[in-house]
């Protein structure tokens, strides 16, 4: 996700994630004119963490749709070790529009297939492409058949649809149900996304709907414990073990525990904040960026992220969250703010 799945966010969230099962942590998208002269040390987008480093696994992903930008970005990428490479074809924000990408390749099924084509050519490991759901006089399901049909021929591994319509944007219900159908129709693994916000919701998608994975995101910043929950509860696994255990959390249970877990661990994304950004500026406006997405979760949450604005220095960002953290109350709503 834009200004948030950056280096800091993406070695704060693996703190609770568990450290012995699968769970691919997604970069936010990258510009492939950009990423052939950006440097890998110093580019806030391509720096990657120590454990990224060491193989846990992370997926940059690709805004693509010039060949002569294809293998420059790949190779460049590829030098990281990534565990696979993801093509977004789902962004429908005017600026990625007006560049021709994103969920405009959705448009023309043979150019997305021509991008996968040149991808699969300079990579080798998993190529993925994420899109939408699209509203044609086809049918949505006979369209989003042809359309992956396609990628798959050109080469794409896996595909993950956020099973909103395009039009929707990042807003309403998404429509999970017809993604069953397309997953048992294209025969290639399907990872679903959009409005997933519980436990429950993960179950319901991989164990009713048969889908391969899921893939949650804005809801990660309000319950970053998310996946501990799912694996050490509905897979019964005892030996799940995430690295905030360390740093004294547990799992939540009531919603002022999930409350309180979430301030805490807001407090602990500030660290990373000041760990890879030297900016105060930079830092500020992450912060303020990821608590204006995740305050929606919460009652009280509104006067949380109020404060919070009024703050004009980093110390004094850092300070308010420290104290929040040790007095106000704040718990979960009942109702997922993105359904
Ligand atoms: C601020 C923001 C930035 C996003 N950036 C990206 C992105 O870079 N790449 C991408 O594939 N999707 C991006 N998305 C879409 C999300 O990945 C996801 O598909 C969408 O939010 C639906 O899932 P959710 O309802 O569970 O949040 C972004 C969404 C938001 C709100």
């Amino acid at each position: 996700m834009v200004g948030i799945s950056h280096v800091a966010f993406r070695e704060w969230v693996r703190l609770f994630l568990p450290e012995d099962y699968p769970v691919w942590v997604f970069t936010e998208m990258l510009s492939s004119r950009r990423v052939p002269s950006q440097n890998l040390k110093f580019s806030n987008h391509l720096q990657i963490t120590a454990q990224e480093r060491e193989g846990a696994p992370w997926v940059p992903q690709l805004l693509i749709n010039e060949e002569r930008f294809v293998r420059p970005s790949i190779e460049k990428l590829a030098s990281l070790s990534p565990q696979g490479i993801d093509i977004n074809m789902g962004c429908p924000v005017k600026h990625t529009l007006r560049h021709n990408w994103g969920v405009r390749l959705m448009g023309d099924p043979d150019y997305a297939a021509k991008v996968v084509k040149w991808c699969r050519k300079e990579y080798k490991g998993p190529l993925s492409v994420k899109m939408r759901l699209i509203r044609t006089e086809q049918s949505t399901s006979d369209y989003m058949y042809g359309f992956i049909q396609k990628l798959k021929e050109a080469g794409a591994d896996w595909v993950t649809i956020h099973a909103r319509y395009k039009e929707n944007k990042h807003a309403g219900k998404a429509e999970w149900n017809l993604l069953k159908g397309i997953r048992e129709s294209i025969g290639m693994p399907l990872a679903a996304n959009g409005a997933v916000s519980t436990k429950e919701d993960i179950i319901f998608l991989l164990d009713k709907l048969n889908l391969d994975a899921v893939m949650l995101a804005r809801v990660v910043m309000a319950k970053p414990w998310l996946c501990w929950s799912f694996f050490s509860e509905h897979k019964s696994l005892d030996t799940v073990h995430v690295k905030a255990e360390e740093h004294g959390f547990s799992l939540p249970d009531t919603p002022q525990e999930k409350g309180t877990f979430y301030l805490k661990a807001v407090c602990f994304f500030a660290d990373s904040l000041e760990k890879w950004f030297a900016s105060d500026k930079e830092r500020m406006e992450k912060l303020l960026f990821f608590v204006t997405m995740s305050h929606k979760w919460f009652d009280f949450g509104h006067s949380y992220w109020k404060g919070l604005k009024s703050k004009h220095t980093w110390q004094d960002y850092k300070e308010y969250l420290k104290s929040y953290a040790s007095k106000e109350p704040l718990s979960l709503l009942q109702r997922s703010p993105i359904q």
